[in-house]
This record gives C-alpha cells, sequence and structure tokens, in this order.
C-alpha cells in the first residue's frame, strides 16, 4: 500500500515521517521560540520549560535546540522520563554520562553524577546541559531533588542548567510545596501551540518537499480538514495527511480533497 501510493505521487521517500533527521526540521516561529528560551536559560545556568500538547513539536524543539550547541563547548544530558522515579532519572543520568549503573544506594548514585559533572565542568571546561523529555512523568519526589543535583542552593553561580519538557501536567506538578525550589528558579517557558491553518499549509508543503515532489497534491478543502483535525498538532497532522495520501492514490485522484482526509480519519484516532 505504502509502495503503491509513493509511486503514484512520485516521492522519493516517505513523506510525513515520525523521525524527521536534524536538517529535515522545520524551523517555525515555535521552534524559534523554544531556541531563543533555551539560549536564555542556559546563560543564566537556571531552568526552562517547554510544554505542550502530545504531538505539538516538544521532543523536535529540544533536539533542534540541543544540536545548536556546539559540541566542543556543550556537553548536553538527553534523558526521557519513563517511569517518573527518581532512581531511574539518576540511572538514565549515569548511563548518559557512560559510566556504569549497577544498583548502588540513591546517595552513591548522586554523589557519582556529581562528580562526574563537576569534572566535566571543571577539568574539561565544558558547559553541561540537562534536558528531560517527557518530564509531566515525573513523579512529585523528582521535582523536590532535581534542584540538589543542580547544586542551586551551595553555589550562586549554577552549573547545571535544566530544560524540562512535557505536557501541561508538568505546570501542576510544579506548584506543589515539594517543588517550590527548583519551581522558584525557573526563568522562561515556551508553550507549544498547535500550528494555525497558515502553518499548516506550510508543514504539509514542507514534507512534500522532503519526498522530493513541488506539487501540492493537498486542496484547500484538504487543508482545513487536517489542520482541524488534528487540531494544528503535528504528529496527528502527519498522520492524517498520510492517510489522505494512500485514499487518493486509492482513488487514482491527482489531489487530496477533504473526503480523503475524511476516509483517513476513520483509522486513527
Ligand atoms: N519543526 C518540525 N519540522 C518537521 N516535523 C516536525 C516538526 N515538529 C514536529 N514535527 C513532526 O511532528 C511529530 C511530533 O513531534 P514531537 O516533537 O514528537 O512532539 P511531542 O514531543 O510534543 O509529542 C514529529 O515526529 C515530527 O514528525
Ligand atoms: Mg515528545
Amino acid at each position: 500500500m505504502t509502495e503503491s501510493y509513493r509511486n503514484y505521487f512520485g516521492f522519493q521517500r516517505e513523506p510525513f515521517r515520525s523521525d524527521p533527521d536534524l536538517k529535515d526540521i522545520l524551523e517555525t516561529e515555535q521552534i524559534k521560540g523554544v531556541c531563543h528560551r533555551f539560549d536564555y536559560a542556559l546563560r543564566l545556568g537556571a531552568p526552562a520549560l517547554v510544554t505542550g500538547e502530545i504531538g505539538s513539536g516538544k521532543s523536535t524543539a529540544l533536539r533542534y535546540a540541543a544540536a545548536k550547541l556546539h559540541p566542543a563547548e556543550y556537553r548536553y544530558l538527553w534523558i526521557t522520563a519513563v517511569s517518573g522515579s527518581i532512581l531511574e532519572i539518576y540511572r538514565l543520568l549515569l548511563a548518559e554520562l557512560g559510566m556504569e549503573t549497577a544498583s548502588h544506594s540513591r546517595a552513591t548514585l548522586v554523589r557519582r553524577i556529581k562528580k562526574e559533572i563537576i569534572h566535566l565542568v571543571s577539568e574539561k571546561k565544558m558547559k553541561v546541559v540537562l534536558l528531560i523529555d517527557e518530564a509531566s512523568l515525573l513523579r512529585l519526589e523528582v521535582f523536590a531533588e532535581l534542584h540538589t543535583l543542580c547544586q542551586f542552593e551551595q553555589d550562586s553561580k549554577a552549573w547545571l542548567p535544566l530544560v524540562l519538557a512535557g505536557q501541561g501536567s508538568l505546570i501542576d506538578k510544579l506548584k506543589y510545596p515539594g517543588s517550590r525550589p527548583l519551581a522558584s528558579r525557573i526563568v522562561a517557558r515556551a508553550h507549544l501551540e498547535g500550528v494555525d491553518r497558515t502553518g499548516m499549509e506550510a508543514y504539509l508543503m514542507h514534507h512534500l518537499r522532503l519526498a522530493g515532489v513541488e506539487t501540492p497534491f493537498f486542496d484547500d478543502t484538504a487543508v482545513t480538514a487536517i489542520h482541524q483535525g488534528s487540531g494544528g498538532l503535528l504528529r496527528s497532522a502527519n498522520h492524517l495527511a498520510r492517510g489522505a495520501l494512500i485514499a487518493a492514490a486509492q482513488a487514482k485522484c491527482t489531489s487530496v480533497t477533504a473526503e480523503h482526509v475524511r476516509l483517513a480519519a476513520t483509522e486513527i484516532f
């Protein structure tokens, strides 16, 4: 099915991929907003937030901003929270630092992480940045403890800036009293909304170009239907756009209409 729609529209590769290469990321106003706040937080050595709904482009924006950091100057530690426990975070951090993560007490894990970060900062003269994706999954105890890892208290010149990305519930968790030491230090927040209709049109065209075509296959009704159906959220737009292309190819149509988008919508959530 995939092959035939690709041939039908003359795509050189799959459009609307879920894992765009860095060079294929569209530099939207939203992404620029994330980059500005990211740089600001790094300059101040303070925490920042990137929030938005599922599929709004948070991880992509974070990846884009992190990739701009010069590798000779910066070392970023990227963690994606899974279970959300503090031990998991410490183990993921150690793994990211290339260190052995076998069972140790919590205190030992923290000591080893701090030692390695101090080594990177003081001896290797690197600027270290901690990025936590899916931070809305973190348990409350993590928010209460993270700031000690970043050593805000003892050292006025903070040496571990932190960027947390997650859904809106991240804000609720940061409002708890235990999260206060961390929350009170946050200097910037980028909130990613769904794109508007013009942004959606540009986004769809961007992906068609990446697949090697210049023809705007989506007609106006299709753009509107994808925009409305996805709420401007890009992951959902990817699915609708791909599904609509497949439906149009099966019907041997040369352009994609709202009807094809509607057919695609019946197969996805
Ligand atoms: N700036 C962008 N350029 C190209 N594709 C993007 C961009 N932002 C998001 N996407 C697409 O949308 C999908 C969802 O984005 P993602 O960053 O995973 O969202 P989130 O982390 O908010 O759930 C990505 O897999 C990618 O295909
Ligand atoms: Mg994500």
